[in-house]
């Protein structure tokens, strides 16, 4: 089921890291759906990219901005806010891993970093968007956190941290915000190819890349296998479904 229509327009999603990968094929899907997408990420070349897939939809902008850095989400969504009167969804996917290596093997560097964009920026976007879904008594926010956040996991030793504090996160804006309207969910996905571990899952030996395959019952996913179910989270298909963390994972976390 697409988005009910409203009387007063348009619904509008945010989406975050929609530059590439599953933020890319997230946004696709919104406007395939009929929603007006803000195309938020830090390259404009990328996200103008994505906006070029867009053409059937009902229009998208794009902002060019460090999701993490305080007040840049602030002033993107007030603007959104201007121009077409409401936010009904946030998708706050960006998120990156940029060491593979234990706890004990990340430098502060690394750690601080994995964190500051993982999680800050996660709550960095829902507190721009949160005032303005109150306001109206409405609004769906989906975390993309990941299977590295629900299940121990080799050489993730910040990612998995910063990602099951996602999944806390979210959970709790749920209790928080029910009241008001809002609903609060994640997604953890499986492996999905894309710039985020293309270049690792090509380095791994090849029986070590068949156990990982091997581990997801389905096999490794797409990117509009994530999407989809982002998408379901923000419709009207899900009204009633509010802090849970769904895995979309090809059954990894079932084996
Ligand atoms: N691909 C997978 O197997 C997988 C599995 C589980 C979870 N995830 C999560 O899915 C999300 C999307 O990852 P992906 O696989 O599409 O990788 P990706 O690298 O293609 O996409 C991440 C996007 O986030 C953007 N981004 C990174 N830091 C940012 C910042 N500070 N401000 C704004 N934008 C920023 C990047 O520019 C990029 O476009 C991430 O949160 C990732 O942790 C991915």
């Amino acid at each position: 089921m697409e988005p009910a229509s409203r009387p007063d327009g348009t619904p509008v999603v945010v989406v975050t890291g929609a530059g590439s990968g599953l933020g890319r094929a997230t946004a696709e899907r919104f406007a395939r759906g009929g929603w007006y997408c803000l195309l938020v990420g830090r390259t404009p070349s990328k996200l103008e990219a994505t906006a070029a897939l867009l053409d059937g939809g009902p229009g998208c902008s794009i902002a060019a901005l460090d999701v993490a850095d305080p007040g840049a989400m602030d002033e993107a969504v007030r603007r959104l806010v201007c121009e077409r009167g409401r936010v009904d969804a946030l998708v706050a996917n960006a998120g990156i891993n940029p060491v593979r290596a234990s706890a004990l093997e990340t430098s502060d560097e690394a750690w601080r970093e994995t964190l500051r964009v993982n999680l800050d920026g996660v709550h960095r976007s829902c507190k721009a968007v949160l005032p303005h879904m109150i306001e109206r008594r409405h609004g769906a926010i989906v975390a993309v956190a990941s299977i590295a956040g629900r299940t121990g996991m080799a050489a993730r030793g910040a990612y998995g941290p910063s990602k099951a504090a996602v999944v806390q996160y979210v959970r709790n804006l749920a209790v928080d915000h029910g009241h008001q309207g809002i609903r609060a969910n994640s997604v953890s996905p499986g492996f999905v190819v894309t710039d985020l571990n293309r270049a690792w899952l090509e380095s791994l030996p090849e029986d070590a890349l068949e156990r990982l395959v091997g581990r997801h019952l389905l096999g490794l996913g797409a990117p509009e296998n994530v999407a989809d179910a982002v998408h379901f989270l923000c419709s009207d298909e899900s009204s009633w479904i509010t802090g849970v963390d769904l895995p979309v994972d090809g059954g990894y976390l079932a084996h």
